[in-house]
């Protein structure tokens, strides 16, 4: 057993930026991640990081709290997205003095671009590489820092002394094994549960598993039913091609070579909100305006020059996965899960309801992105959130001391269920299901709703669940880097964590955001301006609802 002041499991950018500020602290650190760090999702983000530094045009924080509330449908806190916007330049300084390159204006400063809704060019960026940039700058810093890693340990349940989080269990993927990690505060920062959709921008490892073990553990889980569909993802395999295109100035056309999006948003055009967006094409492809299932993504007016300075790792996608040079012709497109709003419920230092228990990221709801992410801001709330949640927590420790007792038991037990799951010789294979669930998921529970295919996806979702729970068989016996026994453990959070997901979306009767029914087209305020939380119930979900924070910004109509 290993035991540190602080742990934080996740080492995307920000569980690596909440480390670093518990350590800053003066707390022991310790980083449990089932990825070596600088694999880590947010390594995929392309387009940029929003904050008001004012570079490209008139800017301030109060601009972006408005143009975020208004993203978020009005279901973002604005006392939390207040905090996120002021800080936020702050936290840009900070990671260029770490070292981040960012993109230049010819004068020197930190260039920004356009993004969705933003309401003005915002989005600094680092060509279209920006999360691989950050990561690695965070990486340096969690490495000097002297924060001890435990790389390629899989959590897999929260240990409790029945009212504090006292640690975590971990299988440690490469010696093969149940480790306990003692903590008097641990820190989730998991990333996202896109793989539960077919066609999603998440990488492999995006599969909700720290969401399902605060649920497991009693936490609340807020507005899980709002998933975000990106606008801009490649047919083959959903690999994302960057707002940042549209940004640079790129074109949406259909069939017909028409600009499509200025139908339906007359201001904005491509540069609507993503919700927007992914409706507006998924409308034009239904229709039959579509190319073979997309839309089309034209770059080719913006010149070699600026595609190959700006956008090259989206040339490079484009070229490697689409065959399309996008210099030449237009890179199809169609609309693909890319980010989940919700997640476990914490306030703006990152606490949940559980004592000893933080959350950061996309794991977490605080909320700032309400119904609706507004591009860029998911890295912005990584390194804002993950900062003051290093702090809080680190602080807490030092306060109240060492907390709770971790039972001796806890690893037992978890090394139990693992050779229970590894001695079953006969079942499903985990892959069987997981393919089901993406399907049922993409299928009924995507960008368009209907009480109807959300019932269905409930029930697939239920009889998913039942399957796996009579048991899954593993074909890999061994003890050492078993992949096959780690897809069957993050199986059972998706299908989990799915369950919250369309048990929020039946129960919601309106639109908002990234929920669009059909059958109930209209926001509702009067009955659904609030949040939607996910309890644990003896294995089923239970809902609850709490009112969302309105500091300024009265919900008015949402047009772009
Ligand atoms: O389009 C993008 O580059 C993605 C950015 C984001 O999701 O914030």
């Amino acid at each position: 057993m290993v035991r540190h002041d602080v742990v934080v499991v996740g080492a995307g950018l920000a569980g690596m930026r909440a480390a670093i500020e518990a350590s800053r602290y003066g707390a022991d650190v310790g980083v449990v991640s089932k990825l070596h760090p600088t694999r880590s999702h947010s390594g995929a983000a392309e387009g940029g990081i929003n904050a008001a530094l004012g570079n490209a045009g008139e800017d301030d924080p109060q601009q972006h709290t408005f143009f975020t509330v208004k993203g978020s449908d009005y279901l973002g806190d604005q006392d939390a997205i207040a905090v996120m916007c002021e800080e936020g330049p702050g936290d840009i300084y900070e990671l260029e003095h770490m070292g981040a390159i960012f993109s230049r204006t010819e004068d020197g400063r930190i260039a920004q671009r356009p993004f969705g809704a933003g309401g003005a060019p915002r989005t600094c960026y680092a060509a279209d590489i920006t999360g691989h940039v950050l990561l690695h700058v965070l990486y340096e810093q969690l490495v000097k820092s002297g924060v001890t890693v435990y790389e390629e340990w899989f959590a897999l349940d929260l240990v409790t002394d029945g009212e504090r989080c006292v640690g975590v269990t971990a299988w440690d993927l490469v010696r093969g094994g149940v480790q306990g990690v003692e903590a008097s505060a641990v820190i989730m920062a998991t990333g996202g549960l896109g793989r539960m959709y077919r066609g999603t921008t998440n990488a492999y490892a995006c599969t909700g598993d720290g969401m399902s073990m605060a649920w497991r553990a009693g936490v609340p889980l807020k507005d899980m039913e709002f998933m975000q569909f990106h606008p801009t993802t490649l047919k083959s395999n959903g690999v994302l091609i960057t707002e940042g295109a549209r940004g640079e100035g790129g074109y949406l056309r259909n069939s017909e070579g028409e600009r499509f999006m200025f139908n339906y948003a007359p201001n904005a055009g491509e540069l609507a909100s993503r919700d927007v967006v992914s409706r507006s094409e998924q409308t034009e492809i239904d229709e039959g305006r579509g190319v073979d299932g997309c839309v089309l993504l034209d770059l080719t007016h913006l010149g070699a020059k600026r595609i190959n300075e700006r956008l090259h790792g989206s040339r490079e996608l484009a070229m490697d996965y689409a065959g399309v040079d996008p210099i030449e012709e237009p890179i199809p497109v169609r609309p693909g899960s890319h980010y989940h709003m919700g997640g476990i419920d914490t306030d703006v230092w990152g606490h949940t309801l559980m004592p000893g228990l933080y959350a950061a990221g996309e794991c977490a709801c605080v909320s700032v992105h309400g119904a609706n992410r507004l591009g860029g801001n998911s890295l912005l709330e990584t390194v804002v959130f993950g900062r003051r949640t290093g702090a809080a927590a680190a602080q807490d420790v030092r306060r109240n001391g060492t907390g709770g007792v971790f039972s001796p038991s806890a690893a037992g037990i978890a090394e139990r269920s693992i050779g229970r799951l590894l001695d079953k010789n006969d079942g499903e294979r985990p892959h069987v299901l997981r393919q089901e669930l993406a399907d049922a998921m993409y299928d009924n529970a995507g960008i368009f709703r209907t009480a109807e295919g959300l019932e269905a996806c409930k029930a697939k979702v239920e009889e998913l669940r039942e399957r796996y729970e009579r048991g899954v068989v593993v074909q890999d016996k061994g003890r050492d880097f078993n992949t096959d026994l780690i897809q069957a453990i993050e199986l059972g959070s998706m299908l989990e964590m799915a369950d919250c997901l369309v048990t929020g979306a039946i129960a919601r009767t309106e639109s908002r955001g990234a929920h669009s029914r059909l059958d109930y087209p209209e926001r509702d305020d009067e009955a659904w301006l609030r949040h939607t939380l996910a309890f644990y119930d003896e294995g089923q979900v239970r809902l609850d609802y709490r009112p969302v924070t309105i500091t300024e910004y009265e919900p008015a109509v949402r047009s772009y």
